[in-house]
């Protein structure tokens, strides 16, 4: 039987009994795409995570996502997307240019909210885990939707918000120009809806740039101020990754953010593939 129980009160939950490397019916994948509407993160510890169930879980539930960065740079279609500093051809230290890039993902975002059909979940195997920090930290939009007054509900109902992966990633590190003219600034819809259970919510992070009429300042005072809102003390959830750990997110209504830790010190190795989203944000 498989066991559910939450992670925090506001979102998550951990899933016990349920072995991944089972033949994925129906029934299962609709026991995970239940749990995700439900929770919004899903952890499957223990997992025994080989590539080949990695990316046929992800096609059981939609299209994968071709990994922008490689595909970016040089044309090429990978399905997998390493989060950590280590490749296939050894350890990198935090001077290493991927591991430099990746401090972006320190900053609260979504994934592929850049894109013109930004991602639906990112699904993540730890490999290899340091032994201190390396947590990654997620918080609820949809949480924080429900918190605001009728008034602000109303006033971001029907807005619209640029994301520029351009725009986000140059504070970190400059953008290959290839990499760049391959993805230029987005439209999404502030506010989503959870297509079956229909809860709400807004839709920010660090690759929203600014709201679509506003001027700049007044833009960045209110995506700046829900950020603020939806990340603040007691509403983020800690994921401390343990090897074996296979971690579900959907990001249509999750933030996240990498917590940190000393890359010269220790390794750390997850794969990641994404399910992209059915369409544009402004189609839905
Ligand atoms: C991710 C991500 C940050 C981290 O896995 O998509 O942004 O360092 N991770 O855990
Ligand atoms: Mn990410």
């Amino acid at each position: 039987m498989v066991s559910i129980q939450p992670l925090h009160e506001e979102f998550g939950a951990t899933i016990t009994d349920f072995d991944l490397t089972e033949p994925f019916t129906e029934e299962r994948i609709q026991i995970i795409l239940d749990a995700i509407n439900q929770f919004s993160l899903i952890c499957f510890p223990n997992q025994k995570m080989t590539d080949d169930v990695h990316i046929e879980l992800t096609r059981r539930i939609g299209n994968p996502e071709v990994d922008h960065v490689r595909f970016g740079k040089t044309g090429e279609i990978d399905y997998f997307g390493v989060v950590g500093n280590v490749t296939p051809s050894g350890k990198l230290g935090s001077d290493a240019s991927n591991t430099k890039f990746q401090r972006g993902n320190e900053m609260w975002h979504s994934d592929s909210s850049f894109r013109e059909i930004p991602s639906f979940l990112s699904i993540t195997h730890a490999y290899e885990v340091p032994g201190e920090g390396g947590q990654t930290l997620f918080a609820s939009m949809r949480a924080a939707y429900q918190r605001l007054s009728e008034g602000e509900k109303q006033q971001i109902e029907n807005l619209q918000v640029v994301h520029d992966y351009v725009y986000s990633r140059s504070k970190v590190a400059p953008v290959e120009p290839a990499h760049a003219a391959s993805l230029p600034p987005i439209v999404n819809r502030m506010v989503r809806r959870n297509p079956v259970n229909h809860l709400k919510n807004f839709y920010i992070g660090s690759h929203a740039r600014d709201i679509v009429g506003w001027d700049y300042n007044d833009s960045r005072k209110l995506l700046d101020n829900l950020l603020q809102r939806t990340t603040g003390q007691g509403h983020v959830y800690s994921h401390q990754w343990a090897i074996g750990d296979t971690v579900i997110w959907d990001n249509r209504c999750l933030l996240h953010r990498g917590g940190g830790y000393d890359a010269d010190r220790w390794r750390r190795y997850m794969r990641q593939t994404r399910v992209a989203g059915l369409g544009p944000t402004l189609n839905e």
